[in-house]
């Protein structure tokens, strides 16, 4: 017998506490997917561990600017034709059918895309937790990719204004067609992580990044340098892949191996908990990532503030 999975209870996804802290109402996605089964399954995790050593994976880096400005430009070709939603949705989210759930694997059907949706409520979820905490109504966006985050966010009637940070024009120019949806979403500015200075202090805002940072491997130091001193009050909301909260399972232990290869983030973790050991930020919500996509375990949640 197939196990059939038409919707998922996003509070399922994280450990009872955790999840009761995070999202307060229950919150349900729809979507159509098959539960591999035992054979499927490890016929599954043989051929990831087959691709893992066989296949040459694009390393994330700086090198890796021309092929975002690619990507996005061909979001950007869409977006022209018609300024709508969809046109802003990142190409690599509509690649795979198979997606993984705590420690299953699911097949999913009818094109229903399941991790978009998954991320979009996490992404809300954090950030009305942020709200609630704080009170803070700015968002400021790095490594914006679309503007697709901020665009999906355009509904939440607490947040008062969203701002994109992004490296790749490209990039740049979706996230103003964005604002020509959304008015709370403001012009797009140039960023880069391995460059950039905040040019004012920065305060009362959320910062975010969502699989951004992860582009940026070991060399995230600047960004976290500017985080810790060119902000006051701030709350950081960080859903990035990150391998020391992938769980120990076969699947968990392949992902970290693909993350390693990609060269994804790594270290990020340590530096922000050596730094709260150090009394200097104090991590308000760390969450492990129990979904993902074929290779990868999607973002962990990490919200913490400098004290
Ligand atoms: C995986 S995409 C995520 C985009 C967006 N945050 C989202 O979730 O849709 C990674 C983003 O980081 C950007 N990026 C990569 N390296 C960067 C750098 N050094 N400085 C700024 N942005 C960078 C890429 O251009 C891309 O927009």
């Amino acid at each position: 017998m197939k196990q059939k999975i038409n919707s998922l209870n996003l509070k399922k996804l994280f450990p009872k506490k955790l999840g009761n802290q995070l999202v307060k109402s229950e919150t349900f996605i729809q979507f159509n997917g098959i539960v591999l089964n035992k054979l499927e399954k490890n016929n599954f995790l043989k051929k990831i561990s087959y691709d893992l050593k066989n296949y040459k994976f694009v390393k994330a880096g700086a090198h890796r600017k021309n092929d975002w400005e690619k990507g996005w430009g061909e979001n950007l070709e869409l977006i022209k034709k018609k300024n709508i939603v969809q046109n802003f949705i990142p190409k690599y989210y509509l690649k795979n059918n198979v997606i993984r759930i705590r420690n299953n694997l699911v097949l999913t059907k009818n094109n229903s895309k399941p991790e978009i949706k998954i991320l979009e409520k996490i992404l809300i979820s954090s950030l009305r937790y942020v709200n609630k905490y704080k009170g803070h109504s700015k968002i400021m966006e790095f490594g914006s990719g679309t503007g697709y985050n901020l665009l999906s966010l355009a509904k939440e009637k607490w947040i008062s204004s969203m701002e994109p940070f992004e490296w790749s024009k490209s990039g740049i120019k979706c996230c103003n067609y964005a604002g020509k949806l959304c008015r709370k979403i403001k012009k797009a500015n140039f960023f880069d992580f391995y460059k950039s200075i905040f040019k004012k202090k920065i305060d009362n805002k959320i910062i975010l990044t969502v699989a951004a940072l992860e582009q940026t491997g070991k060399n995230f130091s600047l960004f976290l340098k500017n985080c810790m001193n060119k902000t006051e009050n701030c709350v950081f909301v960080n859903l990035e892949p990150i391998q020391e909260l992938m769980p120990n399972t076969k699947l968990g232990k392949l992902s970290k191996k693909y993350a390693k290869k990609r060269k994804y983030l790594s270290g990020f973790y340590n530096y922000i908990k050596k730094k709260e050991k150090e009394g200097k930020i104090k991590i308000l919500l760390e969450i492990k990532s129990q979904w993902g996509s074929k290779y990868l375990n999607g973002p962990s949640i990490l919200i913490w503030e400098k004290i």
